[in-house]
Formats: C-alpha cells, structure tokens, sequence
C-alpha cells in the first residue's frame, strides 16, 4: 500500500511501483512527417529503450507496455509483418543490454499466434533475464484483457473439473491469481500517448484502481521529461480506494 504523508498527498519519494503504458501514436507521428508509419513504429522502439531506462532508474518494479493488441491483427498485412520483423530484431538486439541491466523480460499474450521464432526467442528472453531484479519489464503482445479474462477462467474450470477447487472458490482474488500478471502488482498508474482516452481492451481487471494520465503527445516523441511528468501527477493524487479523504489524512483507513 502506498505511503500517505501528513497532507494527505502521496509522499514526494512515492514513485508508482507499477506503470503500464499504451504507447500509441506512432503511426500519427510518421504521417506528420509524410513517412511510411513504419517509420514511426522505428522512432517509438526507440522511445521503448529511453523509458525502460528512465523507469529503472527511477526504482519503479514492473514496467508494462502494450506493443501490440489481440485487435492490432485487424490492421493491413504489410503493417502486421513490419511489427512482428520489428519485434523479433529489437529482442535479438537488446536482449543482452537488458539482461546486463538486471532487468527481468516477461511477456504476456498469447503468443501461439506468432511466428515458432519469434516464441521461442521470447522464451529466450525470459530464461536469460528470469533472475534479475531490477525492473521486471514485461511486453504485452498479442494481448487483450478479455483474452486474460477468458484464460483465466478456462484455468479456473479446468481445476474445477478435476475438483481441485469448488464452485464457492471463486473471488477476485481467485481471478487474480488466474490472470497473466497474477505475480504482479496491479498497476499504479496507467499512461496513454498519443490523445485517444479509452482503454482499448487493455489490462481491464488490474486496472480497477489505477490512476489514469493521458497525453497528447506521440509515443515516439514521449521523453524521460514527459515521464517525469506523468510520474508528478501521480504523486499529487490522493488515492482512497473507497475511503473518504478524512480516513486517509488521518491514516484512520485500513486496506
Ligand atoms: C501504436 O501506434 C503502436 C501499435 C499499435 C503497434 P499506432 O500505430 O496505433 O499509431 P497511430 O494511433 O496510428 O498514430
Ligand atoms: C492500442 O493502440 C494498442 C497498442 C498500443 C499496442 P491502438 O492504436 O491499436 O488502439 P485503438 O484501435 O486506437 O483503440
Ligand atoms: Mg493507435
């Protein structure tokens, strides 16, 4: 739970444990410029490598980005192909970097839809990095909160026809521990680039008490500044969790 200082305010040296990014706008980015919008998705990789950075140095735990949607399959064949050659060459590339940085890979998605290289390459990944304890960066590929949801409960169902668990077992924490990130904290703070305010099927269970921060700046011109600034409002929010504010001046609330 986090520090509540005598103002009521998050402590000044509260930095979120857990930030989840969707980093969008890339394509917006590139046409700005009269570019192919691979361009842009260029520029936001990028992006990618300054934030992991910055969040590491900043002692957050888990950094969460979205890079590609369980819908993003919809979009034209050509954009499709140049993400997935994109995300195989950034992981060959940076794998070692991120390892000798202590930061811990994850992925989550469902990653059967994806090329038999590109999986074994991010069970790779994983294996290297798995010990680390910096920043555990994990990649949401392929994901979607209701594919997490339904993987979650065919979990569920299975153990409970083999009556390893009964029917009154469920409850959120149950679900929880179904979820793709059931070892992680929920996130803190949620950040969207690029305008659009809307979730887009992203992590839709864990987000229940998140603090929102949107941005019209594109991903690929998000900095470690603009970080900084989404980080400050976070820290100036109060957060309740259903409480009154009295209660969390007063350190009266119990979570
Ligand atoms: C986000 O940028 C990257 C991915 C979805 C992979 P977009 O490609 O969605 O950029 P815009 O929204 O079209 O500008
Ligand atoms: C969300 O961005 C997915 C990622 C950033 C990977 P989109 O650009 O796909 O979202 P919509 O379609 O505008 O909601
Ligand atoms: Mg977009």
């Amino acid at each position: 739970m986090t520090d509540v200082d005598n103002s009521g305010l998050l402590a000044e040296n509260d930095v979120p444990r857990h930030i989840a990014i969707i980093m969008d706008g890339n394509g917006r980015w590139a046409q700005k410029r009269y570019l192919p919008r691979a361009f842009g998705h260029r520029a936001g990789v990028k992006t990618v490598r300054k934030i992991v950075e910055h969040c590491a140095k900043h002692g957050v735990e888990v950094l969460t980005l979205f890079a590609f949607s369980s819908e993003n399959w919809r979009r034209p064949k050509d954009e499709v192909s140049l993400l997935m050659t994109l995300f195989g060459e950034t992981l060959q590339r940076e794998i070692n970097t991120l390892d000798k940085n202590g930061i811990r890979l994850r992925f989550i998605g469902d990653r059967s839809a994806f090329p038999t290289v590109l999986q074994n390459k991010m069970q790779e990944g994983e294996a290297q990095t798995k010990d680390n304890k910096a920043l555990t960066l994990v990649i949401a590929a392929n994901y979607g909160g209701h594919w997490d949801i339904c993987t979650a409960f065919q979990k569920i169902i299975d153990k409970m026809s083999t009556g390893e668990l009964g029917q009154q077992a469920i409850s959120p924490q149950l679900i929880k521990d179904h979820l793709s990130t059931s070892d992680l904290p929920d996130p803190d703070l949620f950040i969207r680039t690029g305008g659009e305010e809307r979730v887009s099927n992203f992590l839709l269970w864990q987000l229940a008490y998140t603090e929102f921060y949107f941005t019209p700046t594109l991903w690929p011109d998000f900095d470690e500044s603009s970080l900084d600034d989404a980080i400050a409002s976070f820290k100036s929010r109060q957060r309740r969790f259903g409480h009154t504010s009295d209660q969390i001046i007063n350190k009266t609330a119990s979570f």
